[in-house]
């Protein structure tokens, strides 16, 4: 399923992020950049060791990422040129702002991916795996931030959704549904 937001194309596929032929694949990283479990541990595991140097020497020069933050570093082996590592909210009951970080984890991410000229960028559902998120909050949001940017205008041709299970695609996709293009 896919939706048009100003010139750019939101696409939703049930996958493996690390597989995704994209200029860009964003990693649901922790503030260390020293890896982790979930689609962090796979990124690092498919891409191979030049990704964890990067991190290594972004977390020296300019310490740990705050939640809602990214950086970017090269795409090691994977098939995607790029990483994008951002930090979501983990989930505290809503009510400590998780809204606002994870709708800036995105935002950021979009921005990162513009600066750094690329045309294609794949998300995985950030913070609702160990960070524990409701998904269908968590769509919600991460949608209505894409949306937002795109249709403000940015030269990206394609934003990608890339959901681990078949039960998250569909929360997705009924999320996308109701977005206004
Ligand atoms: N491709 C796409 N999605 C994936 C993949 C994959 N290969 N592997 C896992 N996922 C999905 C999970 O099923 C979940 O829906 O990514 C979503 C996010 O889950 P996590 O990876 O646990 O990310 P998050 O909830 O943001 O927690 C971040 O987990 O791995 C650590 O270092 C990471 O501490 C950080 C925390």
């Amino acid at each position: 399923m896919e939706k048009t937001f100003g010139n750019t194309r939101v696409t939703l596929v049930h996958g493996d992020l690390t597989r995704q032929d994209v200029d860009a694949v964003v990693n649901a990283a922790n503030s260390s950049l020293l890896g982790g479990g979930g689609v962090d541990g796979a990124i690092h595991r498919a891409g191979g060791p030049a990704i964890l140097e990067e991190c290594k020497a972004i977390v020296a020069r300019q310490g740990s990422l705050p939640p809602g933050r990214a950086v970017v570093t090269t795409g090691g082996r994977l098939p995607a040129r790029r990483v994008i590592h951002t930090v979501g909210p983990v989930w505290h009951g809503g009510a400590r702002g998780e809204a606002g970080v994870l709708r800036s984890a995105y935002q950021e991410s979009l921005g990162l991916a513009e600066a750094e000229g690329l045309r294609s960028v794949a998300f995985p559902s950030i913070s609702t795996g160990a960070y524990g998120y409701p998904v269908a909050e968590a769509a919600r949001v991460a949608l209505e931030a894409v949306a937002e940017r795109l249709r403000a205008g940015s030269p990206l041709a394609e934003v990608r959704f890339v959901l681990h299970t078949a039960a998250d695609r569909a929360v997705y996709e009924e999320a996308l549904e109701k977005l206004p293009a």
